[in-house]
């Protein structure tokens, strides 16, 4: 794997060393633009980078400062459907994680199981269930990076849930918490799928974001995931699920979503 060949691709770009990483899921690119002292690196440019094929997903990795925390931001993420494999999925992360940021934040469009959600509804993953049948930490451990059999039971700290809920009030809004299923995709699932996701404690069906919080949480890197209900999951309304409609709902909380990280990053350094 060559991340440090990626690394090096990095650091010849900009002096910025990244404390925070931000992947931005389906729709929900805008964040980059608010970094200020921004740099974007194509993908293209970064050795060993997989580009991203899905549709309202750009292609780059920005630095960039928001106040005074460094955040590295990518714009675009890479997803098993698109027929890469385990490694390229979660490269970003990797490579994220050797330049030192400490915290990871993930958002994802994804379908609400829960009936209490609302389409366009910005919900807390607090748990996930893996059902990608894959794990991006198969094969040799690399001792340097992390433990052989890391620990999930805090995946998505409940320190940073507690600072994004403490936000939304400010912000005169709330958070509700969920569980993410994540699966292959791409087909949406179907609505036995979703009645069996919803009596195994699925609230959240999506196609990303468990391999990178694996991979985040090997190093030791605090996570924070926060799912746009893009579209109620399959069966629970009479209509189809389409990806539009997907990338509409997105476009319409992004707003919120990014004023939400703005006044979130710079606590992340004082948590404990
Ligand atoms: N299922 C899976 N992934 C999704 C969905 C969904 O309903 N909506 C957005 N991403």
């Amino acid at each position: 794997m060559s991340w440090n060949d990626a690394l090096v691709a990095i650091q010849r770009r900009t002096d910025l060393i990244p404390t925070v990483g931000v992947v931005l899921g389906s729709g929900l690119g805008a964040f980059a633009d608010e970094l200020t002292d921004r740099i974007e690196i194509p993908y293209e440019d970064i050795p060993g980078w997989p580009r991203s094929t899905a549709v309202g997903h750009a292609g780059h990795l920005v630095l960039g400062k928001i106040n005074h925390t460094v955040v590295a931001v990518q714009a675009g993420r890479a997803h098993f459907y698109e027929g890469y494999d385990i490694g390229q999925v979660t490269f970003g992360v990797r490579v994220l994680g050797k330049l030192g940021i400490k915290s990871l934040i993930l958002t994802n469009a994804a379908g609400g199981i829960n009936l209490e959600y609302t389409q366009g509804a910005l919900v807390l993953i607090n748990d996930h269930i893996n059902l990608q049948g894959q794990n991006p930490l198969i094969g040799p451990n690399d001792d340097s990076l992390g433990p052989r059999f890391p620990d999930m039971s805090d995946a998505y700290s409940k320190d940073y849930r507690a600072l994004a809920k403490h936000v939304a009030r400010e912000m005169g809004s709330s958070f509700s918490e969920g569980v993410y299923a994540g699966l292959l995709g791409p087909n949406y699932e179907t609505p036995a799928e979703i009645r069996y996701l919803r009596a195994i404690g699925a609230d959240l069906v999506g196609m990303s974001t468990v391999p990178e919080v694996i991979v985040a949480r090997h190093m030791g890197v605090k996570c924070l995931a926060i799912s746009c209900v893009t579209n109620m999951a399959a069966g629970i309304l009479n209509q189809e699920i389409n990806h539009q409609e997907v990338l509409e709902t997105g476009a319409k909380v992004r707003g919120t979503l990014v004023e939400m990280l703005k006044r979130i990053i710079p606590h992340l350094e004082t948590q404990p």
